[in-house]
């Protein structure tokens, strides 16, 4: 069997595995498909046939070259995951295989026909986990390697040679490594662990190429400690940046700064990134600071409420709160839910109510709640359920609002990283009160200086904590 990179434009994308029948691993970048096939036909001759192309997954740069291929090869046939095959036939993912590979190709200066047929970005055989397949004088068996995408495959063929998919991890020719596990962390752990368990005389690492003969006794323990080095640099940046897209810049810079654009713009890092960064949030969440927002409306002794009643209400600073958390987590302690006007939910957000009896109560139950209501026991419970519904809603945690009464603000103060506080100046008689800020290590940022209503002088006040 000869193995030959036929990328065309760069490397480590396409490899051409020749037999009596010729494989392709990866169908590569849109752009780069016509100098692919003359890289094929160089190799194959001008009456060489290219008989299959195996995918490790549904990404446009894998696949947005086949068009190019089946034109010269109608006889082709493409495998890929049966999930692969499913995506390739959605609308949303080919246009937005189309436009990412647009900015690729006015990223790398070249042209590209935009012209083909979507319906030639089909999966023609679909493969199972563990599956073998026999094409031509080749045997080839898939199995899945899920975290880069759910739907990834890798490939051994004729014994021999294993073609990985992305989920292991990428190398750099300088001993660089892009982190791959978009979806599934866990999943790239096991992946290598599975990919180790196969012996191969040949390991091709998609993006790179083969391993070297001396490196490849210890890729596996390799790519296992890159990949566990990338989770504790990526948990690292995201507590310490003041919010995501500051996290995302710094990620940029750390894992993105010395690759050539052309391969991966920074559209497609950004996109790869906050999915890594979503991933583990939801797989490690014991590992990350919370950042939750706190909003109330204090006097000059950081009184809120009395009674179970607010101390006034101010047309500006419920405009506020309306428009800082709509669409929204809002969460309240029972007496503050119970006390809302009407007896009815904030409504166009979901109200995560904390009782630690109260659960049973009817007036909490969503039984004829026009919004979302939900009732947690404890803080632990309310925590779990925060996570679930901000991966539910693709909401994040500054999308979580700690919105009273005295008891919640101080059960949740050290999740909170941001407060908006209005700050009115008057002391009224008050039962209940917002813990001192300042004392907690927060410092004003930011104040849009005095207003009034009628004879009430307040202002609005931004306050942040260091991590
Ligand atoms: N000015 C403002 O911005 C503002 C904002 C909100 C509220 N307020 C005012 O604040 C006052 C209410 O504050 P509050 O402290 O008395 O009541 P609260 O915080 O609204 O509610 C307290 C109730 O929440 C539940 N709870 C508290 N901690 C919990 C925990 N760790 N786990 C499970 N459940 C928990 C308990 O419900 P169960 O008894 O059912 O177990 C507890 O009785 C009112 O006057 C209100 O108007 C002012």
């Amino acid at each position: 069997m000869e193995l030959v990179d036929v990328t065309g434009v760069g490397s480590g994308a396409v490899f051409l595995i020749k037999g009596k029948a010729n494989l392709l691993f990866e169908a590569g970048m849109a752009y780069a498909a016509d100098a692919m096939v003359e890289a094929i036909r160089r190799e194959l001759g001008e009456d060489g046939k290219l008989d299959a192309v195996l995918l490790s997954h549904s990404h446009y740069d894998h696949v947005a070259g086949l068009p190019e291929l089946r034109r010269q090869w109608p006889e082709l046939k493409s495998y890929a995951s049966r999930r692969a095959q499913e995506i390739v036939k959605r609308p949303g993912a080919l246009a937005v295989m189309r436009r990412l590979s647009a900015e690729a190709a006015e990223a790398a200066g070249l042209p590209w026909d935009s012209s083909y047929d979507d319906a030639d970005l089909r999966v023609d055989v679909a493969l199972e986990d563990g599956e073998t397949v026999t094409i031509g004088d080749h045997t080839v068996y898939a199995f899945a390697t899920v975290g880069h995408t759910r739907c990834s495959l890798s490939y051994v063929v004729d014994g021999e040679v294993m073609l990985c998919s992305e989920t292991v991890g990428v190398l750099g020719e300088d001993g660089g490594y892009m982190p791959s596990y978009l979806v599934d962390y866990l999943g790239a752990e096991e992946s290598i662990s599975r990919s180790r368990a196969i012996p191969v005389k040949e390991i091709i690492l998609n993006h790179h190429g083969p391993v070297g003969e001396g490196q490849r006794d210890h890729i596996w323990d390799l790519l296992e400690e890159k990949l566990a080095e990338s989770k504790e640099i990526m948990i690292r940046v995201m507590n310490e940046a003041p919010d995501d897209s500051a996290a995302l810049r710094e990620l940029e810079r750390i894992f993105h700064a010395g690759i050539d654009k052309k391969w991966q713009p920074d559209e497609a890092f950004y996109i790869n990134a906050a999915s890594m960064m979503k991933t583990l949030r939801r797989q490690f969440p014991e590992r990350f600071a919370r950042r939750f927002c706190l909003i109330a409306a204090a006097d000059r002794h950081r009184g809120i409420g009395n009674k179970g009643r607010l101390l006034v209400t101010i047309p500006e600073d419920q405009a506020l709160f309306s428009r800082l958390t709509a669409g929204k987590i809002v969460v309240l302690g029972r007496k503050t839910f119970q006390s809302l006007p009407g007896g009815r939910p904030l409504p166009g957000r979901v109200n995560l109510v904390l009782s630690r009896n109260g659960a049973s109560d009817r007036s909490l139950s969503r039984e004829g709640q026009a919004a979302d209501v939900f009732v947690c026991r404890s803080v632990p419970e309310a925590l779990a359920k925060i996570d679930s519904l901000l991966a539910e809603k693709n909401l994040t945690d500054g999308d979580v609002w700690i919105a009273g009464g005295e008891e919640i603000y101080r059960a949740f103060l050290p999740y909170c990283r941001t407060a908006f506080v209005t700050r009115i100046d008057y002391a009224y008689e008050a039962d209940a009160y917002l813990p001192d800020l300042e004392q907690e290590g927060f410092r004003i940022q930011e104040r849009s200086g005095e207003r009034t209503f009628f004879d009430i002088c307040y202002e609005f006040a931004r306050y942040e904590k260091k991590a």
